[in-house]
């Protein structure tokens, strides 16, 4: 975990006494590589312009193929850069070699990466692994990601993403582990302990850099990088845990969110850098901003030019610019004129340097030649973890009529050109992977020795082929359909306002079910969508996620019924669009949703989530029984009976939720406290303990003070945060 020895925070202060201001300025730039010729713009603005049509994808792509890249060696040399992006790990040591060999101190730079679901192995996105609930399996994937970037000069990732979120509509929630902070929070424990835990060698572990500080996920109207304003209690009952239990587990840095949080953008927000995160929990790392995000806060207008958001960022604590220069260009003017304090770049130039050292990166700046290719063939254990949790992470949402699993010898019409897609299954921000080593869900049944045919028909994209839908029609005695979302239809910038399965894949289901053969639709994509007709219609839906490079096999084995699905939703899926946000643990109103109209619901869509949170079958079924609520001195020791009431074995995921039933301020109407997940073999029935410690029974008040009230609490324990047993207890504090 980032702590420092005695002798290494001496070794820093001393670094730090011996430095010029320049020098010091220069750590706290981060620089990304930029294009230079004809075309000297940041690589960023590149892509903004890709985006908004100013240059074609084809113009972009041949720009990036010809054009010369400014690594910044000047100004490494002369100690102006802390830290960079860049992949190649021969450039890595490289750029290290100046920065080591050639600049006056010798510090070394970091390499930041964004590794958000696995490095070379992609995993399944956050959104669909956090549906495992299974903290050791997060901590694994992180494990084996920082252990294959490290050995590639990647030293620091940005990742965890812990955004709490809830509006579907907000394409990042595919990066984030959903919409529940319990969960979430155990999700950055355990991502920590992966990133950072095994410091046995250098090769071992990275910086782990918790994003985005804070409550970007409530973006108004799920509109990316857009406002947010909320209550202090709700800030500090929902949105920061998760930060706050990555902290504590020993995070070492943190990025500051693009939005403005009640007026003041993150990047500036004194109140969430100093006086929470630095203050507060005394957070010992740094922070960096976001991408050009102290830029931008001229566009917020909160300043009027670049120095003066400059200045506005490093007074709140901002430690790291990402990318704008802005720091080096006007730092030093600032300081010299008493606008900036010189305890402030110390401060910040002591906690880069601090996490620089505890990366052993004085003694081991290099990656080792020996390791550059160490994974030119992907090694089978690291394939294995990687269908693990793509196993581990499909949601079973309906089977009518025990379609799945499919029936030995069946003959399978596969339809949707996501089907045979090695790209789409990876999923937003992975940047490091290799088509080769991917498995399309076309591949996947054809190794497991299913019978079938495909047939493209239609993608997310396209128009349907009405020639290969009848074929499709023809052939098969079940139809698979896969459709969905591309995978650039999530991840950052990629808001939608509507959110059913995009094109013609709606007409597509229709055209097949119309043949009247069983129709399974197997769903791709990076947030929950609106599916209140496929719910209606079609008889089975496997939420498949974008599951990283063995997709293909996981769906594979879930289909054919050699892995019995044992996946819940990280995040509820509202019927229609017009219910986001949507979220399981939302306050009481006072006309809490009901059948009568005065009730706080929609005329035309109820208010129930269609798939609430927790939410998952099985080809088994579970029965819970004899919920008991003890109390003990300090907790409440809650057990429960699960029964494996179905014809074959399966995992359970028990959960354990409360309510506050009266309290000084609204209550959500049901919080997750605790989870376990259980194996049962057919007719088995096993005790479940859930401890929940009294002192995680109480919230935050809007002065951000935690209060602890006697009262009334209702306990429940079921299979989703929907269906459960409950007992009331009183509780006096
Ligand atoms: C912008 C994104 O918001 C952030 O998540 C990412 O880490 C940085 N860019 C760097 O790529």
């Amino acid at each position: 975990m980032y702590r420092l020895t005695q002798e290494q925070k001496t070794r820093v202060k001393d670094l730090l006494s011996r430095m010029t201001l320049d020098e010091k300025i220069g750590q706290m730039n981060q620089e990304s590589v930029s294009i230079v010729g004809g075309f000297d713009v940041p690589f960023e603005e590149l892509i903004e312009m890709m985006t908004d049509g100013r240059i074609s994808q084809e113009e972009f792509e041949k720009i990036m193929s010809t054009a010369e890249q400014d690594y910044h060696e000047d100004d490494i040399r002369a100690g102006l850069v802390g830290s960079l992006m860049v992949q190649d790990p021969r450039k890595c040591n490289e750029l290290q070699r100046i920065a080591v060999e050639e600049s006056r101190l010798g510090i070394p730079l970091m390499f930041g990466l964004d590794v958000i679901h696995g490095y070379r192995t992609v995993y399944p996105i956050a959104i669909a692994e956090a549906g495992s609930f299974d903290p050791d399996l997060f901590t694994r994937t992180a494990r084996m990601a920082a252990k294959e970037s490290r050995t590639q000069g990647v030293n620091w990732h940005f990742a965890p993403m812990l955004d709490v979120a809830r509006d579907a509509r907000w394409g990042r929630v595919s990066e984030g582990p959903g919409e529940d902070p319990y969960l979430v929070s155990q999700f950055a424990r355990a991502k920590i302990e992966g990133l950072q835990g095994d410091m046995s060698s250098p090769e071992n572990y990275v910086a782990a850099c918790l994003k985005h500080y804070v409550a970007y996920g409530a973006c108004e109207s799920g509109r990316d990088y857009n406002t947010v304003s909320m209550a202090t209690s709700m800030l500090y009952n929902s949105y920061l845990p998760p930060f706050k239990a990555a902290v504590e587990a020993g995070a070492a840095t943190v990025m500051a969110s693009f939005n403005d949080l009640n007026g003041v953008p993150c990047t500036v927000n004194q109140y969430t850098l100093r006086h929470i995160l630095k203050d507060s929990w005394q957070f010992p790392g740094f922070v960096v901003s976001d991408a050009n995000a102290i830029r931008e806060c001229v566009a917020h207008g909160i300043a009027a030019d670049e120095p003066e958001a400059g200045k506005k960022a490093a007074a709140a604590g901002m430690d790291v610019d990402m990318g704008t220069q802005i720091y080096k260009k006007y730092l030093r003017e600032a300081v010299e004129k008493g606008e900036v304090p010189l305890s402030v770049i110390d401060e910040a130039v002591e906690r880069i340097l601090s996490v620089k050292m505890w990366l052993g990166l004085f003694e081991h700046p290099y990656v080792p030649e020996e390791a550059m290719d160490r994974y030119e063939v992907l090694p089978e254990e690291h394939r294995a973890l990687a269908r693990e949790a793509a196993e581990k992470s499909i949601v079973l949402l309906k089977n009518e009529g025990d379609i799945l699993p499919l029936q030995k010898g069946q003959k399978i019409s596969l339809v949707g050109e996501l089907a045979a897609s090695r790209e789409e299954i990876i999923g937003a921000w992975a940047m490091s992977w290799r088509p080769t080593d991917c498995v399309s869900i076309q591949e996947g049944l054809e190794k497991a020795g299913a019978t079938l045919e495909y047939f493209p028909c239609c993608g997310p994209e396209s128009d349907i082929d009405e020639a290969q839908v009848q074929a499709a029609c023809q052939y098969g005695d079940v139809i698979v359909a896969v459709v969905g979302e591309t995978d650039a239809m999530s991840g950052e910038a990629s808001s939608r306002a509507d959110i059913t399965l995009p094109g013609h894949q709606r007409e597509l289901l229709q055209k097949l079910l119309a043949s009247g053969k069983p129709v399974v639709t197997c769903l791709m994509n990076g947030r929950p969508l609106a599916l209140q007709w496929e719910a209606k219609n079609v008889p089975a839906i496997l939420e498949c996620w974008h599951l990283g490079i063995e997709m293909g096999s996981a769906v594979a084995k879930v289909l054919l019924g050699e892995k019995n699905p044992e996946g819940r939703l990280a995040s509820s899926f509202p019927a229609v669009t017009g219910m986001c946000p949507i979220y399981y643990n939302h306050p009481n109103t006072g006309r809490p949703g009901g059948r009568s109209k005065f009730t706080s619901r929609y005329l035309d869509a109820g208010f129930e989530a269609l798939y609430p949170f927790g939410y998952g079958l099985s080809y088994t079924t579970y029965a819970f029984s004899d919920l008991q609520v003890e109390e003990q001195p300090d907790a409440l020791q809650v057990t429960v009976n699960v029964s494996n009431t179905g014809n074959c074995a399966g995992v359970e995921t028990v959960q354990l939720y409360m309510q506050d039933v009266t309290a000084s301020i609204v209550r959500p109407v049901k919080e997750l406290k605790g989870f376990a997940k259980v194996a049962l073999a057919p007719g088995e029935t096993k005790p479940v303990s859930l401890p929940l410690q009294k002192s995680d029974l109480g919230f935050y008040n809007d002065a951000g003070t935690y209060l602890l009230e006697s009262g009334l609490f209702r306990i429940y324990v079921g299979g989703n945060s929907r269906d459960c047993l409950c007992q009331e207890v009183s509780i006096g504090f």
